[in-house]
């Protein structure tokens, strides 16, 4: 099954410049970004095969010390193509090109995974899709694997109006997105079972992780 919007979201168009975009940290959508690779580093510490869901430029990727092998998974072939540049000097790193749900329809290839990292990725999933990820994702890991996303984020609704005051030049990029609604989000995943952590990069950017 495809994303409805994996054509929308490709970041082909934008890949040459992608690297330089996130270094404005300045900017409220990119705040925090530096400091959500060095968590998701941190919290990897133990993790042998591992998903990187959205991989884009390989960012996350990169910033994972320890591992044994990690699946770059991205539908933008740009994207993808840089990635495999920034990484050359590491070992098994596997490129995917698909879409995130596809992903899962034959999951027979994947050795066992013990974690799953994703970072600004699945706020271009819809709420439904985001919910069908994350049963994915549980069916996926065995008891005791992790997931690890950091994204833009609403803490509530009530919250994300009081973003949309606080921000109004982001108002067209708050309604072209998924941006996750935390609260709602956290039920879910832990209606499936997933034990959650959760950590605020910046206004716009949370990170949870569950473990099964
Ligand atoms: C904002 S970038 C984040 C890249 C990287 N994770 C990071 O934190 O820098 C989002 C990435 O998700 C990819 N993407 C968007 N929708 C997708 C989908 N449905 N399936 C696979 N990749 C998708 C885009 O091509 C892009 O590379």
């Amino acid at each position: 099954m495809k994303s409805k919007f994996a054509q929308k979201f490709n970041h082909d168009p934008s890949a040459a410049i992608y690297d330089q975009v996130v270094k404005n940290e300045k900017h409220p959508i990119r705040t925090g970004y530096s400091n959500m690779m060095k968590w998701v580093n941190e919290n990897t510490q133990d993790s042998n095969i591992i998903v990187d869901l959205g991989c884009g430029t390989g960012n996350t990727t990169k910033a994972v010390e320890f591992f044994d092998k990690i699946y770059c998974v991205d539908v933008s072939q740009n994207m993808l193509n840089i990635a495999r540049i920034k990484l050359k000097n590491e070992k098994n790193i596997i490129f995917i090109k698909t879409d995130l749900l596809e992903l899962f329809d034959d999951h027979q290839k994947f050795e066992t995974v013990d974690t799953i990292i994703s970072t600004f990725a699945i706020h271009h999933l819809t709420q439904e899709e985001k919910h069908l990820l994350f049963e994915k994702v549980y069916m996926l890991l065995p008891k005791g694997g992790k997931v690890i996303f950091g994204d833009l984020m609403f803490k509530s609704s009530n919250y994300e109006n009081e973003m949309r005051e606080k921000y109004p030049e982001l108002i067209g990029d708050f309604d072209d997105e998924y941006y996750w609604n935390l609260e709602d989000e956290l039920k879910i995943l832990q209606s499936l079972g997933f034990r959650i952590e959760i950590t605020k990069f910046s206004d716009l950017s949370w990170g949870i992780i569950g473990e099964k």
